[in-house]
């Protein structure tokens, strides 16, 4: 095992929060899962999980102070669904939903908070803007995290993916990590999108990092720890 902490993963029944939860389970890593839907999560995961949920939405405090309460370690892979508007608005979850959450957290005493973000959040005019302005808002979100987890004693990593495949099972591509927001476009599988979030965990140049990252080749990894240090060695803010 390469981390001994317990970890909270919220949004544990998103897409890419369940490949959070199986890579945290491959490694054999204690976690906790946030969810909104106790329902979802025990036909997703099956009953063995059932002692390891909270259940409850980023909107409400209370709920996400039970679920952050005794964890170590917080990776966030939540989203609104920009595309129905019966949901919140990114405003709402993307921007205050993280903000609410990473400050809970912080004054729990979590220390180490990893965070799903996007490509292209530093870019107001990308057409994803169109919709609630989820990059912009997934940016607020983001400076907040860097604000109170770059303080002495903590630490974060904030993980902007390309857009989101369901192709291939994990480590079966070499990957291209960049600093910066200078890619243009890529896509990457969720699967190696938890991978890297989890192996955040421990790596050291995963610390205080905020970086992109997209698929290249196909190709068997064993992990993700060589572009973390080639990305750390070349960092642009
Ligand atoms: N789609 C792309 O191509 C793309 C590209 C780059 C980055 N991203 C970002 O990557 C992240 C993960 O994407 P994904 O496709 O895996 O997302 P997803 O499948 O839509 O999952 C989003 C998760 O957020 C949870 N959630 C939504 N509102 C919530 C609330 N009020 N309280 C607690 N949880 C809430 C959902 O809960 P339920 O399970 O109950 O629905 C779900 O678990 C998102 O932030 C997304 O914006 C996406």
């Amino acid at each position: 095992m390469q981390y001994n902490g317990t970890v909270l993963v919220a949004g544990a029944t998103g897409r890419t929060g369940q490949w959070i939860v199986r890579r945290l389970q491959h490694y054999g890593i204690d976690c906790r899962l946030f969810v909104r839907s106790g329902e979802k999560a025990l036909e997703t995961f099956g009953p063995e999980l059932v002692d390891r949920l909270s259940i409850g939405s980023v909107q409400n405090e209370a709920e996400v102070d039970a679920a952050v309460k005794r964890a170590d370690a917080v990776i966030c892979a939540i989203g609104g669904n920009v595309m129905d508007p019966e949901s919140p608005p990114p405003s709402a979850i993307d921007r205050d939903g993280v903000k609410r959450l990473a400050a809970r957290a912080k004054a729990s005493g979590v220390s180490h908070f990893i965070l799903v973000s996007s490509l292209a959040v530093t870019r107001p005019d990308h057409p994803l803007n169109k919709y609630g302005s989820v990059l912009l808002m997934k940016l607020e979100g983001e400076d907040e995290v860097r604000r109170l987890f770059g303080e002495e004693g903590h630490r974060y990593t904030i993980l902007r993916p390309g857009g989101l495949i369901d192709e291939d099972p994990p480590l079966t591509h070499t990957m291209l990590f960049d600093t910066g927001d200078r890619l243009e476009t890529g896509k990457i599988n969720r699967c190696d999108v938890a991978e890297a979030a989890v192996e955040a965990l421990w790596i050291p140049e995963a610390r205080n990092l905020t970086f992109e990252l997209i698929q290249q080749e196909n190709e068997p990894q064993e992990s993700f720890e060589k572009y973390f240090q080639m990305v750390n060695g070349d960092k642009k803010e």
